[in-house]
Formats: structure tokens, C-alpha cells, sequence
């Protein structure tokens, strides 16, 4: 495993962070809890696919279907949607949860790096969230590419430097240490494709991209999500002894008490680019 960066460790991810949805719960539950949005991600995000009848569709690391699940309502008739992840067992929840639906679904475990579709297949790709984790993103970007018919569109959401930085500063001095293990970041701390460098990166490979900004912030009101979503993260191997977690929540507790809630920033975004 490569232990120097986690974060694209595909091995790593898809057999432990993205085993199963849970860790990716944990972080999606407080956003769902306390987001100060005016409209929520899913139904924002799934805004930007501008999906009309018969469209083909393809969504790389699909996660748990949440884009689908939370618009079903929305589809419109006669499209064909493909999810597809690294990890079989997000598939597996994608496909529990959308097989029954009345739409055209089908899903498969696919590594975003060797798309097993001919060329010009889909209207839409998508790759919400998951451009950071690809070991070569230029070949993952090259394949998207060769996937999209002619004027398809590669819409993908990322996070920016400014994304929860208050998360580590809630971290007292002497468990900073911990902390630094706690987020699952790459080894700068920043993300390898993220709001700052996304346009500079797809640029080789699309003839047009726009960037959409989603406004949102969090006023997290309890502890216990708060927590989890922290230790959601925990780099493999680290282990964070009980008394560093009761040693935080007591922390949480008391600022969440003398000051009704903690604002914690977002900064997130959807790239879309043309071919
Ligand atoms: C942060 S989650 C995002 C899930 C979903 N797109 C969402 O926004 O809720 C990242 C997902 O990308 C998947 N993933 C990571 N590397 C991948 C790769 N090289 N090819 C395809 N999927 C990958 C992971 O298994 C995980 O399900």
C-alpha cells in the first residue's frame, strides 16, 4: 500500500475507507444535519446535469447512489444511467437501493482509469467527489474523454482549500499531533483536485469548463456527529485512544453551551467541462 498518501491509495480505499458507505455517511450526515444551504447538495448538483429524456449517462464513484436516490423524483423517462465505483460494496448499495426503480439503471464495479466503454458512449459523466483519490487523474481524465460523445459534458464536483478549515483549529495544541492524522488528507493538506487547481488540470483534455460555487456553511449544534465525521477519516493504522475522544467531546460540548453552535466553513463546487 502506498502509506504516503492514503488519500489515492485505490488498494486502501476500496477495501477499507470505501468498503461501505459508512464513513462516507458519517461526513454526508453533518451536512444533511446542519447546513445553513438555502437548497441542498443532491438536488443542486443534480440541477447541473440538465438531464433530458434519452440521455446516456455514466457516474464514476457512484458511492452509495445518493445523486440518484435523493432526485429520483426528477429523473426524466428513457434515460440509461450506468454507476460504477472502485468499490464493489458501494455498488452493491447503489444497486439495493435503485435496481426497483422504474428508471434504467445498471451498475458495475469500474476503476475510473479503465473504462470498459466504447468511445463516444455517454451524453454525461459524472465524478462527484472523487477526482482527488485517481492515481493518474490524466488518465482517468483521458478515458471521461474518450467515453463522452461529442459536445458530452464531464460534470464534477470537488471542495476547496477553505473547505471545514476550522476543523483542525478545534483541535487543541496537544492532540494537534492526532490531529494531523485525523483528517485523510494528501500529505500538503490540500486536495490533489480541488476549486484552485480543478480548471488547470482539465484543461488539457476539455474544450470549455465552467465552475459553479455552491454556498453553504455549517451551525453544527451537537457533538456526536461532529465526531464522527472527524474520525471518519482516521489515516490507516492511527488509532485515537478514548481519552483523546472524551477530551474533545467535553471541548465541543462546552463551545457548543457558551456559544449556541459552531460555524464551520464550506467551500465546494461542480466543474463542468465541455468536450
Ligand atoms: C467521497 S466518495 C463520493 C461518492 C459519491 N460520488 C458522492 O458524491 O456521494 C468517493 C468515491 O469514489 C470512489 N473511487 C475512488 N477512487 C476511484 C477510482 N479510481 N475509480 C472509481 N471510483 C473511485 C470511492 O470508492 C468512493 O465511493
Amino acid at each position: 500500500m502506498n502509506r504516503q498518501d492514503p488519500f489515492r491509495d485505490s488498494d486502501y480505499l476500496q477495501k477499507n475507507q470505501y468498503k461501505d458507505s459508512s464513513n462516507l455517511d458519517a461526513r454526508a450526515n453533518l451536512h444533511r444535519k446542519f447546513s445553513t444551504a438555502k437548497v441542498r447538495w443532491q438536488p443542486w448538483a443534480f440541477d447541473l446535469l440538465r438531464l433530458e429524456p434519452g440521455m446516456r449517462v455514466l457516474e464514476c464513484g457512484c458511492g452509495p447512489g445518493w445523486l440518484w436516490r435523493e432526485n429520483i423524483d426528477r429523473l426524466p423517462d428513457g434515460c440509461d444511467i450506468i454507476l460504477t465505483d472502485l468499490s464493489p460494496g458501494m455498488v452493491a448499495e447503489a444497486e439495493a437501493a435503485l435496481a426497483t426503480s422504474n428508471h434504467r439503471f445498471d451498475f458495475q464495479p469500474s476503476n475510473i482509469q479503465a473504462l470498459d466503454f466504447a468511445d463516444s458512449t455517454f451524453d454525461v459523466v459524472v465524478a462527484n467527489h472523487m477526482l482527488y483519490h485517481v492515481p493518474d487523474l490524466a488518465q482517468g481524465l483521458a478515458e471521461v474523454r474518450r467515453v463522452l460523445k461529442p459536445n458530452g459534458r464531464l460534470v464534477a464536483a470537488t471542495n476547496g482549500d477553505n473547505h471545514m478549515k476550522e476543523l483542525p483549529l478545534l483541535i487543541p495544541e496537544e492532540l494537534r499531533q492526532k490531529a494531523a492524522s485525523l483528517r485523510m488528507r494528501g500529505e500538503a493538506g490540500q486536495l490533489p483536485f480541488r476549486l484552485e487547481n480543478g480548471r488547470s488540470l482539465l484543461e488539457p483534455f476539455f474544450a470549455q469548463i465552467d465552475l459553479h460555487l455552491y454556498e453553504d456553511s455549517l451551525w453544527v449544534t451537537e457533538v456526536e456527529p461532529l465526531l464522527a465525521y472527524a474520525f471518519s477519516m482516521l489515516k490507516p493504522g492511527v488509532d485515537v485512544p478514548e481519552t483523546a475522544v472524551a477530551q474533545l467531546r467535553d471541548l465541543w460540548a462546552a463551545k457548543i453551551e457558551a456559544d449556541g453552535g459552531i460555524h464551520i466553513s464550506k467551500h465546494s463546487g461542480v466543474f463542468e467541462a465541455y468536450k
